[in-house]
C-alpha cells in the first residue's frame, strides 16, 4: 500500500461519519480523480468504503486480514516481524521464507499469506489452508546450533501459538502441547508447527519455522477427514477472531521464546513445557520411523526429547522425534 492511501485509510477511520471528497483532496494535495482511485484500491484489499455524492466517503468495515499495517502497530517484539511480507496467496509461506532466507534475509523476516494452495504439514501431510479464515506464518532463524538442536525450535513454536491465544483471548480455555508439533485446545487440533531447515552435518544455515492456527475455520469448512479433529479459535470461544492482533502475538512470543532458548537451550522453558503438555501420564505409542514403542509419557528430557516410561517394566527410553499417539488404556 502506498503512502496516500495509507493517508486515506488513516482518514477515514479516524472519522466514524463522512469524510468529504475535496477534504481528501485539501489535506493530501491530490485530485479527486486520484482518491477515487486510492479508494478503490482499499475496496480491493477488503475496506468497505460507503460513498455517496455531496457527501463523501466512510469507512463501515475493515477486513480480517493480516495485512503489515495492521501488524506493524501490534508488535511487541525487536527483530521478529519488522521485516514482514503479505501474500495474497501462496503455495507454502515455508517455500517463499526459505527462498529468502538463501537471499539473505535477516532473522526474524517472515511471510504471512492470506491461503496456501499447497500447505505443508510435517511427514509429508498436507496442511488445510483456507483463504479467509486463519493463520499461516514462516519466520526465518539463523541459530548458532547443531541440526540435531533444531527439532526443539517446534516446541518453541508450539509455546509461542499457547502464550498468543492466551493474550488476545478474554477467557482463554487451556492451550496444551502435543509433542513434538501439535498445539491443541481441548482435545481438537488448533495448530501445527513445521520446522524446515539448510545445514551442513555440523552447522545450520537458516531454520524456517512455519506456524498454522485454526482461527476462524469451522470444522464444517474442513475436509471430512479431519473435521472431526480440528479445533479454532472460533469453534472454542463462539465468536471471530482478528488475524492481525495473533500474528502480532505469535511473532512477540515466539521472539521472546526464541531468545531464551538461545541462552540457554530448553532449560528454563521446561516447566511450561510440562505444564502445557497434552500427554504427561498418559500411555502413548510413539513411531519414530525405526522402531515403535508403547508406555507412559513422562515428560521431557533437556533436549526436548520425550521420556517414555516402556511397558511390562523394560525401563524409560528418549525419543527425539516421531509422531505420537496418546492411548486409551
Ligand atoms: C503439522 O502439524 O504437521 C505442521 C503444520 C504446519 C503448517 C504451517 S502453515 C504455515 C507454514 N507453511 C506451510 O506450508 N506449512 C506451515
Amino acid at each position: 500500500m502506498n503512502t496516500t492511501t495509507k493517508s486515506i485509510l488513516e482518514l477515514l477511520r479516524a472519522r466514524t461519519g463522512d469524510v468529504s471528497g475535496e477534504e481528501m483532496c485539501a489535506s493530501l494535495g491530490v485530485s479527486r480523480a486520484a482518491v477515487w482511485k486510492h479508494v478503490q484500491t482499499l475496496r480491493r484489499l477488503g475496506y468497505r468504503i460507503d460513498s455517496a455524492t455531496h457527501r463523501g466517503y466512510r469507512l463501515s468495515a475493515e477486513p480480517n486480514m493480516p495485512y503489515p499495517w495492521r501488524v506493524a502497530p501490534l508488535l511487541g517484539s525487536n527483530r521478529f516481524g519488522r521485516e514482514f511480507r503479505f501474500e495474497p496467496q501462496v503455495e507454502s509461506t515455508n517455500r517463499i521464507a526459505a527462498d529468502w532466507a538463501v537471499a539473505g534475509v535477516p532473522e526474524g523476516a517472515c511471510v504471512v499469506a492470506d491461503e496456501q494452495t499447497g500447505g505443508r504439514g510435517r511427514l509429508t501431510r498436507s496442511w488445510h489452508s483456507p483463504a479467509g479464515l486463519n493463520l499461516y506464518l514462516s519466520v526465518v532463524l539463523r541459530p548458532q546450533a547443531l541440526p540435531m538442536d533444531v527439532p526443539q525450535i517446534s516446541l518453541l513454536g508450539a509455546l509461542a501459538v499457547g502464550r498468543a491465544v492466551e493474550s488476545v483471548m478474554a477467557n482463554p480455555p487451556e492451550i496444551q502441547v502435543k509433542w513434538p508439533n501439535d498445539v491443541l485446545i481441548g482435545d481438537r487440533k488448533l495448530a501445527g508447527v513445521l520446522c524446515e531447515m539448510k545445514s551442513e552435518l555440523d552447522r545450520v544455515h537458516f531454520v524456517v519455522v512455519g506456524i498454522g492456527v485454526n482461527v476462524n475455520v469451522m470444522p464444517e469448512d474442513c475436509p471430512d477427514d479431519i473435521q472431526g479433529r480440528i479445533g479454532s479459535l472460533r469453534l472454542a470461544s463462539g465468536r471471530e477472531h482478528d488475524r492481525a492482533a495473533l500474528t502480532a502475538a505469535v511473532l512477540t512470543h515466539l521472539e521472546a521464546v526464541y531468545d531464551q532458548w538461545r541462552d540457554d537451550r530448553l532449560r528454563s522453558l521446561l516447566p511450561e513445557l510440562e505444564h502445557r503438555s497434552a500427554m504427561r501420564n498418559r500411555r502413548v505409542e510413539v513411531s519414530d520411523g525405526h522402531r515403535i514403542v508403547r508406555g507412559m509419557a513422562m515428560g521431557y528430557a533437556e533436549e526436548g526429547a520425550l521420556r517414555v516410561r516402556l511397558d511390562g517394566d523394560d525401563g524409560e527410553t528418549l525419543v527425539r522425534c516421531g509422531d505420537v499417539h496418546v492411548l486409551a488404556w
